[in-house]
């Protein structure tokens, strides 16, 4: 037996790091997904697989074997190995694991890859031993496995991969939104890895050293997605973009935006785009842009011409989710 589960990329529309100061942001799950294949062995190794971070190995204990990918293959496959080992824990269940991650999502880039794989892994285990779990489960396994990768993680990205949808995140509180118009997108990758921790740390530098001048900005920054929330709601898209192309410059007076972020911003709004903003943490990594259908390859071929990669994406409405068992 055989199970495949899956969960989304996500991207943050509005309020990235201004949530770190218990301001709200805006996320929304996209249809690119990360896939997870389970089957059980006859011994007791777990075997974890990463197509994409091509990366191997056996665990057995407390030992790891690497395959592929070296002794660096360890600490990428640990987190995966983590969120086996809770599912086991939680439900009282030990058994030899093969497990394979094909992930469509590119890796650092902002777009909640490793929370997308921890998700649908503790989906695709837990199904693969008839073991019932509900989504609030998932959430917690995919936000342990987050903190063992990443530190102290906000969850948003493990809490939108789960339950798919456009949410509403602050103080650790989160709530899905309706929203009433087609959000289309454009994501340009600068293909620049970057780390959220130091970007958030550069925040709260700037922060501590103007407070006078930063304190105002992050308040603008609640304020523009409490008005982004309105416009998803009534289906004010051409307001959505104004408000992501604000959002954009709050950012970059924070400095976390970079050059190459600046000029794809700036090729997809000449293309046409109702807006663009760097999304995540910045400092490269990717940034989106709302266009109208008619639109979207135009400015996909200018963020290209600029520098980047880029593909479309739309609002994915389900999280994890199985995909075959066979
Ligand atoms: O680039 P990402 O998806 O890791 O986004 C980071 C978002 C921040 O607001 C900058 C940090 C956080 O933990 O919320």
């Amino acid at each position: 037996m055989e199970i495949v589960a899956s969960a989304p990329a996500k991207v943050i529309l509005f309020g990235e790091h201004f949530v770190v100061y218990g301001k709200p942001a805006i996320v929304m799950a996209i249809n690119k997904r990360a896939y997870v294949k389970a089957k059980k062995r006859d011994d007791k190794k777990i075997y974890v697989n990463s197509l994409n971070l091509k990366a191997s190995g056996f665990f057995e204990n407390e030992k790891f074997t690497p395959k592929t990918g070296g002794l660096e293959a360890r600490k990428k496959l640990e987190p995966v190995k983590a969120v086996i080992e809770r599912v086991f824990q939680l439900h009282e269940r030990k058994c030899g694991l093969e497990v394979e991650i094909d992930s469509k999502i590119p890796v650092a880039a902002g777009l909640g890859s490793s929370a997308a794989v921890a998700a649908a892994t503790a989906m695709a285990v837990s199904t693969l031993f008839d073991i019932k779990i509900e989504k609030n489960e998932i959430f917690n396994i995919a936000y342990e496995a987050e903190r063992l990768a990443h530190g102290t993680p906000s969850g948003i990205d493990p809490a939108i991969v789960t339950y798919g949808g456009t949410m509403i995140f602050q103080n650790m509180n989160m709530q899905s939104l309706t929203v009433s118009c087609e959000i289309l997108l454009v994501i340009g990758n600068t293909g620049l890895k970057r780390s959220t921790g130091e970007l958030v740390a550069k925040v709260r530098i700037n922060k501590k050293k103007y407070p006078s001048i930063v304190n105002p900005i992050i308040e603008a920054g609640g304020e523009i997605a409490e008005r982004a929330r309105r416009a998803l709601e009534n289906g004010e898209i051409e307001v959505l973009g104004e408000l992501m192309n604000i959002n954009h410059s709050l950012l970059s007076a924070v400095g976390v935006s970079h050059k190459l972020l600046d000029r794809l911003v700036a090729a997809a709004r000449e293309a046409g785009a109702l807006g663009a903003k760097l999304t995540g943490a910045g400092g490269g990594g990717c940034m989106i842009a709302l266009a109208h259908r008619e639109t979207l390859g135009r400015v996909a071929s200018a963020i290209k011409e600029a520098g980047g990669t880029a593909f479309i994406a739309e609002k994915s409405d389900e999280g994890v989710r199985i995909e075959a068992e066979r």
